[in-house]
């Protein structure tokens, strides 16, 4: 038991009264890869967006998420960061007037600016992204796939327990994706991935452990990395 990073029991999903998500079970390990794959619609970001505490989000009285033994049901999303718990969101916003260093600053009360600015600058450098950006307020007037790179660098700079991926493979070029892939290689050590994707692409280069298919807000199947081909190749087969 103690192994499981996250446990969802029952989790029930609305957003203004319709239901999105149906009962999810599902129990995470610490340090595996998953992939969560499904059509669109079927509620990824909803999931990733309920597990974070996104307050638009209606949990039902019968759910549970526990993260690291810890119930975080009534938890506000600023605590279960503190946690450990991180998303890169599928589309992620600009920030005007506020720089990544002073967001992470603003994370990290703790840490010295010049530590946060040190790591900025050499994980920038491993991403390939330009030193200029960082200096801009977060995300503004960047390119979707620059953007996916600042929101694993954050990641990587916070370093939490568990990262849900919303779809950071999503507009990244083929090289901007092996400079992702190998990032996230490197640096996942025992920290748990939660990879939502439309694509095999990105899970060739990083493994899942498990793939898990999510169809009208249900866990419909679950099975090895194979399975990610397989979908890739057939479809969800519903057409
Ligand atoms: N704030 C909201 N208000 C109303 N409906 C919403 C809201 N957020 C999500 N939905 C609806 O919930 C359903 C699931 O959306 P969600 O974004 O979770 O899908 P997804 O699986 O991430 O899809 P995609 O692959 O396109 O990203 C969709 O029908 C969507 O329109
Ligand atoms: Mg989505």
């Amino acid at each position: 038991m103690n192994n499981i990073i996250l446990s969802l029991k029952n989790l029930t999903v609305s957003i203004k009264d319709k239901k999105i998500l149906n009962s999810i079970n599902l129990d995470l390990e610490k340090g595996k890869i998953y992939a969560i794959m499904g059509p669109n619609g079927c509620g990824k970001s909803t999931l990733a967006n309920a597990i974070l505490g996104h307050p638009s989000y209606e949990i039902h009285e019968e759910s549970k998420i526990v993260f690291n033994q810890k119930d975080i049901n009534k938890l506000t999303t600023d605590k279960r960061v503190n946690e450990g718990l991180f998303l890169t969101f599928q589309t992620p916003l600009a920030l005007t007037g506020v720089s990544i260093f002073e967001l992470l600053k603003q994370a990290q009360p703790n840490k010295e600016l010049h530590k946060i600015s040190e790591e900025v600058h050499n994980y920038a450098k491993e991403l390939k992204v330009n030193e200029e950006l960082l200096f801009r307020s977060l995300n503004q007037n960047a390119s979707g796939g620059e953007r996916k790179k600042l929101e694993l660098l954050q990641a990587a700079v916070l370093k939490p327990k568990l990262i849900i991926f919303d779809e950071i493979d999503t507009g990244v070029d083929v090289d901007a994706l092996k400079d992702i892939a190998s990032f996230m290689n490197k640096y996942q050590k025992d920290t748990t991935y939660v990879i939502i994707t439309h694509y095999n692409r990105i899970l060739k280069h990083v493994n899942p452990d498990k793939v898990i298919v999510l169809e009208n807000g249900k866990i419909t199947r679950q099975g090895k990395a194979n399975l990610a081909i397989e979908i890739e190749d057939k479809g969800y087969g519903n057409n």
